[in-house]
C-alpha cells in the first residue's frame, strides 16, 4: 500500500499554502512514481464551523491511523471570542496531545539568497543548517504541582520541572535517529549546574547515546552557555536536544537567526507505530495570518518544507527531500519572493501559486 497522508489545511492562509503542497505531491505521484494515499479533513475554526467542534473524533481516528499528518494552520479573529474549550487551537493540541508527540523538530536552515535577511552577519548564517529538538509533552509546562497559592500573608506562584528517565530517553533517541540522517552530531543542553532535572537530562543522553548511538557525537553544554553560542557561530552545530522550557526560548532564537516567518517548518514526532515509522505531524511555525488570508499573498514555503520534513523523516525519501529543498533554493536564487521575503527597498511580489509553480518548475528540471 502506498504510504497514507491526512492534510489538514485549517483556517486564514492554511488552505492557500497548503494547496501548494498538494501539487507537489501529485508532483512525486507523477513524476517520481511516489505516489500517497492522501484524505482531507478538518481542523480549527472551519471544523467549528461544520461540527462545533475543532476536532471530531473522526478526524482524530484517522489522524492516528495515517502515516503522516500534514496541518496548515489555525485561528482567526472570527472565533477569538469562542469558549476556551471549543477554540481552534484546541483542536491542535488535542492532536499533539493523544498522538503523544514528545519530540518537537524545528529546523533553523539559511537559504544563501536569504542571507541578507538575518539580523546577524552574514557568513556566520550562510549555509546554515542546524535542528533544534524540543521536548514537548512534559517538563515544567505540565509538572505538579502548579499553581498560584497563599502562603502566610502573601501569594506564591509554583510551577514544578520533572523529568522521568523514560521521558529523557525517548526524546534522546529521537534526536540521535535524526542526527544519523543529518551530519551526525549531537549537543544536549540542560542546566545541570543548578537544576536536579538537568543532572538526570545529562546522565541519561549519555547513556542512551553510550548503549545505542556510539556511533554519533555527543556533547553536552548549559543551555545559557547555548544561546550564546548559538547566536556567535551556529555552524558548530547539528541537532540540539534540549528541555521544553529551553527548547522553547532556543527553537525560536534559531528560528530569527534565518529569517522571515514564513519560511520556518516544523515537525512533531511521537513513538514509532507498527511500520516503525515515528508518529508525525508536520506543520508550518506561521498561523492563520488573517491580514493576508484570502488574498493570495502567502509564502507557501514554510508548509512546503514541511512536506520535504515529511519525506526525510516519515518516509525516508531522503534523496527525494534534498530535491524539494533544492528547488526551493533555486527558486530563492532566481529571485522570486513573496511579500514577507521582500526588504524595504521592495520589488514585486509574486503570489502564492506563482512560488508553488515555480518550485514545481525548478523539481521538472531536477
Ligand atoms: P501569524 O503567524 O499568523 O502571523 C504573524 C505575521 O506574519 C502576520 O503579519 C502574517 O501576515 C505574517 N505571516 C505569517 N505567515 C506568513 C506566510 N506564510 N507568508 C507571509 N506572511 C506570513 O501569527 P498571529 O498574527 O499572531 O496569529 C494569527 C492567528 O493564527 C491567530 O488566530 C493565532 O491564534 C493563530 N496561530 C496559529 C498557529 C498554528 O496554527 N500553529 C500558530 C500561531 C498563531
Ligand atoms: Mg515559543
Amino acid at each position: 500500500a502506498n504510504p497514507s497522508i491526512l492534510i489538514l489545511a485549517g483556517d486564514g492562509i492554511g488552505p492557500e499554502v497548503m494547496g501548494e503542497v498538494k501539487k507537489i505531491i501529485a508532483w512525486y505521484g507523477d513524476k517520481r512514481g511516489l505516489a500517497f494515499d492522501v484524505s482531507e479533513d478538518l481542523v480549527g475554526g472551519c471544523a467549528y464551523d461544520a461540527h462545533g467542534t475543532p476536532l471530531t473524533d473522526a478526524t482524530m481516528e484517522k489522524a492516528q491511523e495515517v502515516d503522516a499528518v500534514l496541518l496548515g494552520a489555525v485561528g482567526g479573529p472570527q472565533y477569538d471570542s469562542l469558549p476556551f474549550a471549543v477554540k481552534p487551537e484546541r483542536g491542535l493540541l488535542r492532536l499533539r496531545k493523544e498522538m503523544d508527540l514528545y519530540a518537537n523538530l524545528r529546523p533553523a536552515q539559511c537559504f544563501d539568497a536569504l542571507a541578507d535577511f538575518s539580523s546577524l552577519k552574514k557568513d556566520v548564517v550562510a549555509g546554515l543548517d542546524i535542528m533544534i529538538v524540543r521536548e514537548l509533552t512534559s517538563g515544567v509546562y505540565f509538572g505538579e504541582p502548579r499553581g498560584v497559592f497563599t502562603e502566610g500573608n502573601e501569594r506564591v506562584g509554583i510551577n514544578t520541572q520533572r523529568y522521568t528517565e523514560s521521558e529523557i530517553a525517548r526524546v534522546a533517541r529521537s534526536a540521535f535517529e535524526l542526527a544519523r540522517k543529518r551530519g551526525n552530531k549531537v549537543c544536549s543542553m540542560e542546566k545541570a549546574n543548578v537544576m536536579e532535572s538537568g543532572v538526570l537530562w545529562r546522565e541519561v543522553v549519555q547513556e542512551i547515546h553510550d548503549k545505542e548511538y556510539p556511533d554519533v557525537a555527543l556533547s553536552h553544554m548549559y543551555a545559557d552557555a547555548g544561546a550564546m553560542q548559538l547566536t556567535r557561530w551556529p555552524k558548530q552545530f547539528d541537532v540540539i536536544v534540549t528541555d521544553n522550557l529551553f527548547g522553547d526560548l532556543l527553537s525560536d532564537l534559531a528560528a530569527m537567526l534565518t529569517g522571515s516567518l514564513g519560511m520556518l517548518p516544523s515537525a512533531s514526532l511521537g513513538a514509532p507505530m507498527a511500520n516503525g515509522r515515528p508518529k508525525a505531524l508536520y506543520e508550518p511555525v506561521h498561523g492563520s495570518a488573517p491580514d493576508i488570508a484570502g488574498q493570495g499573498k502567502a509564502n507557501p514555503i514554510a508548509c512546503i518544507l514541511s512536506f520535504a520534513m515529511a519525506l526525510r523523516y516519515s518516509f525516508n525519501e531522503l534523496t527525494e527531500a534534498d530535491r524539494l529543498e533544492k528547488a526551493v533554493e533555486k527558486v530563492l536564487a532566481d529571485g522570486l519572493r513573496t511579500g514577507d521575503l521582500m526588504g524595504p527597498e521592495g520589488g514585486t511580489p509574486v503570489s502564492t501559486a506563482a512560488m508553488g509553480d515555480a518550485i514545481i518548475a525548478a523539481l521538472d528540471a531536477s
